[in-house]
């Protein structure tokens, strides 16, 4: 009747930008990400609370907005003859802020409804569900380095890497705290019917996701650093060149790609990726970790920092 399960969000440096299929939410492109660690999200879902219809507590404070959404995917494991369920969302980090907190909402979601619901799927069956509802939601049911190969029918997710089989570690310099202006469903599909890029960009990414993986696969920092950026500066060309344009950064967040380049040329493994907000990413080995918090909290504009190394995917909660 009652589960709780948390997951935590992931960054995607081979990035999933458009969709093939709009009702089925799938994702044009594959993609691939690293699951964190410190930054979490917890989803309890209870069908045997005495309540009229859904509801939904995100940090304490009733979000109606998202309620659908959240209604939605629970109808899609438990069926539309369900009880109502009350559920409440509970997280430590900023919502809706570019930082990939629907990935992680969404994927705790699945793995609590279907325990709430007595069901049991495989995680490859939860990842699906959970990307009907958020395409970057999918890669949070497994942790450390995730692949989701998008197809017609369905996509695939697979972990490619564990958590510490390539000690990666994730610095986010956080550069705006509110909400950002245009969710990325809406903005992806600006960018489908107006980029004149997005053709190209959808064609040649997966050249970059086969690089990615190989890199990956061979430890190759260099390699994954440089074809990481490259795909998140083509994913936001796609976005500036939308009609109206889409424009995410901030100065501080040119602030902080300056910072990451001057890292890099005095031989720093490290490298940048961002997503739809002005929060940078900064991707890099343990042993530069110090030097790049340094830099990042000297960068103008940085509010504050989260460092972070590779975790795990999404799981049930012990029952109290
Ligand atoms: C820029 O997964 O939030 O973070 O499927 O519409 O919910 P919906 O989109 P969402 O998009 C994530 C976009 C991204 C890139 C990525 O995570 O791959």
């Amino acid at each position: 009747m009652k589960a709780e399960a948390q997951a935590q969000p992931n960054i995607a440096l081979i990035k999933y930008w458009g969709k093939r299929d709009h009702d089925k939410n799938l994702p044009a492109v594959s993609s691939l990400s690293v699951t964190l660690d410190s930054l979490w999200t917890k989803m309890s879902v209870d069908f045997g609370a005495e309540v009229g219809s859904d509801t939904l507590l995100v940090n304490g404070v009733p979000t109606p907005a998202m309620e659908q959404r959240v209604s939605h995917c629970i109808d899609l494991i438990a069926g539309t003859e369900r009880d109502p369920a009350s559920i409440v969302s509970e997280g430590n980090f900023p919502i809706g802020a570019g930082l990939a907190s629907s990935a992680s909402a969404f994927a705790a979601l699945v793995v609590a409804t279907a325990a709430a619901c007595g069901k049991t799927y495989a995680t490859q069956t939860l990842a699906q569900l959970a990307g009907t509802s958020s395409g970057s939601a999918a890669r949070s049911l497994y942790g450390g380095i995730v692949t989701l190969t998008a197809g017609d029918e369905h996509i695939d997710v697979q972990p490619l890497l564990d958590p510490d089989e390539w000690p990666l570690e994730v610095i986010v310099a956080v550069t705006e705290k509110g909400e950002k202006p245009v969710g990325s469903g809406a903005a992806m599909i600006r960018g489908e019917k107006t980029s004149p890029f997005y053709a190209s960009w959808v064609k040649r990414q997966d050249d970059d996701f086969g690089t990615a993986k190989d890199a990956v696969l061979s430890r190759d920092f260099e390699r994954l650093a440089t074809i990481s950026e490259h795909n998140c500066l083509k994913m936001h060309s796609v976005m500036w060149s939308s009609r109206p344009p889409i424009v995410y950064w901030n100065s501080a967040t040119l602030s902080c790609l300056e910072t990451i380049r001057s890292l890099q040329s005095t031989g720093h493994a490290v490298f940048f990726t961002i997503d739809a907000g002005p929060q940078v990413k900064a991707v890099c080995l343990p042993e530069s970790a110090a030097a790049v918090m340094d830099a990042l909290k000297a960068t103008p504009g940085v509010l504050s920092l989260l460092q972070t190394k590779l975790g795990a995917g999404a799981k049930l909660l012990p029952s109290e």
